[in-house]
């Protein structure tokens, strides 16, 4: 019995802390990357659009797949306009910033 309430209480724990880190996304990337990137319309501010990364694409189609793997990578090494991200940020800001920009 307690092995259960246990586990049920590890579960509702683990979905409020990926709410928590979506909501944190959200203010850290209205922070550091809305000042370039849109989110609810298709217009190009310095760079592209990340309007519809949750249905798998990023926005500059070049094929490549907007993975969790993907976005981090160009958040760390940036490019092409991009600031290199990976000392300004925490693994944690990171993850909850791609977990945000995944719902996008
Ligand atoms: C100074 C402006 C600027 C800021 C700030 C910025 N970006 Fe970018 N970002 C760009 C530009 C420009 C590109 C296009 C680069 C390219 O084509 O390779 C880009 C590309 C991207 C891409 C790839 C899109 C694609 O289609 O390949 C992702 C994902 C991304 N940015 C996420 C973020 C996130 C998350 C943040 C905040 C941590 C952020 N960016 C902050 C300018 C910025």
């Amino acid at each position: 019995m307690i092995g259960t309430g246990m586990m049920r209480l590890g579960f509702v724990f683990s979905i409020a802390v990926a709410i928590a880190s979506a909501q944190d996304g959200k203010a850290l990337f209205e922070k550091k990357c809305s000042f370039c990137h849109a989110t609810t319309t298709d217009e190009r501010k310095l760079g592209p659009s990340l309007k519809g990364l949750k249905n798998g694409t990023m926005p500059d189609a070049i094929g490549r797949a907007a993975t969790r793997e993907n976005i981090l990578l160009k958040v760390n090494d940036g490019g092409n306009g991009m600031p290199v991200f990976r000392d300004l940020l925490t693994k944690e800001e990171k993850d909850a910033i791609v977990a945000y920009a995944m719902t996008l």
